[in-house]
């Protein structure tokens, strides 16, 4: 039977665990991209606490993809030195680190006066702005951005890369209907829209060889009318794997996708934990390589029973690694209380003051307790 604590392998890449810190941006890199101290001391601070894989913030690989301030980049060689320097405090814990390559398209928060670009020039609620149509030469440079950033993460020592198709984004954006209204090879038939994620996965494939892990996130559900949905997700799941992905994260939502976002707020009671878990069983049924569970995920029978059961090969937490980075230690010692946060999403807002991520209510509680004393 598996278990939470099982060490496992991915093409490769040795784990302690199947526990998986999500892609989580700390705004916490200078605004060319470049990784910072601050930053690598929070990926020795997750490593120490023991989480078999950390996969780092969306990591743009064009300047026009970048969406939050202090994202990461892997747009240029000369980001080496410091991006070397995350692999390395990894490492040194015990851990290992994988990349998460993004471009926002639509979603993108580009430079004031230039246009972001989408798969068709639409207004969407998920938009700010109205975006710019992708033309063939755009469609090509992008897909190459993601084979050089990834040729990048692995000659920096990164143990795997991971696409983000998920929550909206550029390859989200091409995969839905609502999106993508293309009339060209991009567009139309499932086939079609899933092109521009099969290309980038290629393009990538090939930056790296088969030898090194390339995961993807993906959405198992926009939850907007006419977009993505489950039976899509599936096949371009499968169509994945079929070309040798290593392994699958499924969350699910856009910005605009009202109560069921990608990150869910107030995770009170066991019915609201794990809202992807009915989206990733499909996909683990539909493939038979690894599947990662990600949202809502706080208490560790839960946990424990998503593995245990073969719902999902790996889980995946943001938020809660956010207030308590030992979380995966404090469990194996045998301190089994659930996950502290509580979901409130205070996290991103010393982050959008260029402060990085943060727990408020912990350094509230921190704060307040000094006082006391
Ligand atoms: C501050 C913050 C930043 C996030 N950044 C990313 C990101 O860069 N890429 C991504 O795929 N998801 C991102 N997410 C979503 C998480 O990876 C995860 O899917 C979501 O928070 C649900 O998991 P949780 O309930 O364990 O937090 C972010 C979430 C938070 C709270």
């Amino acid at each position: 039977m598996k278990t939470i604590f099982d060490k496992t392998v991915i093409n490769g890449m040795a784990l302690r665990n199947r526990f998986v810190r999500s892609a989580t941006w700390e705004g916490m890199a200078d605004e060319n991209g470049r990784s910072t101290k601050q930053l690598a001391d929070w990926y020795r601070d997750l490593a120490k606490g023991g989480v078999g894989l950390i996969i780092t913030g969306y990591t743009f690989v064009r300047m026009e993809g970048r969406q939050m301030p202090g994202s990461l980049g892997a747009q240029s060689d000369d980001l080496a030195p410091e991006a070397t320097e995350l692999s390395r405090a990894v490492h040194d814990e015990g851990g290992k680190l994988c990349m998460q390559l993004v471009h926002c398209g639509g979603q993108a928060r580009p430079k004031a006066g230039s246009k972001n670009i989408a798969p068709s020039a639409i207004e969407s609620p998920q938009y700010s702005t109205l975006p710019a149509e992708m033309t063939a030469r755009d469609i090509d440079e992008v897909i190459q951005a993601f084979g050089e950033s990834a040729r990048r993460a692995m000659e920096w020592g990164f143990d795997a890369v991971q696409l983000h198709a998920a929550h909206g984004y550029l390859i989200n954006q091409f995969l839905s209907p609502l999106t993508n209204r293309r009339m060209d090879q991009y567009g139309g038939s499932v086939e079609n829209r899933r092109r521009f994620l099969m290309e980038a996965y290629r393009s990538i494939r090939s930056a790296v060889g088969p030898k090194f892990p390339v995961l993807v996130k993906l959405n198992g559900a926009d939850y907007l009318e006419h977009a993505l949905a489950i039976e899509d997700a599936v096949l371009a799941a499968q169509a994945l794997e079929a070309e040798g992905i290593d392994a699958i994260e499924v969350s699910s939502g856009t910005p605009a996708s009202k109560d069921k976002v990608p990150v869910r707020q107030k995770i009170d009671t066991r019915e609201q934990e794990a809202y992807n878990l009915d989206l990733a069983v499909r996909v683990k049924q539909a493939v038979s390589c690894p599947v990662m569970v990600v949202g809502g995920l706080r208490s560790f029978d839960l946990i424990s029973e998503i593995i245990t059961s073969g719902k999902a090969d790996y889980v995946s937490l943001a938020r809660p690694f956010i207030r308590e980075p030992g979380l995966v230690k404090r469990w194996q010692g045998g301190d089994m209380g659930r996950a502290t946060c509580i979901s409130c999403n205070g996290c991103y807002r010393p982050g959008l003051k260029g402060l990085g991520i943060a727990c408020v209510v912990e350094q509230a509680e921190r704060k307040k307790a000094g006082k006391a004393g």
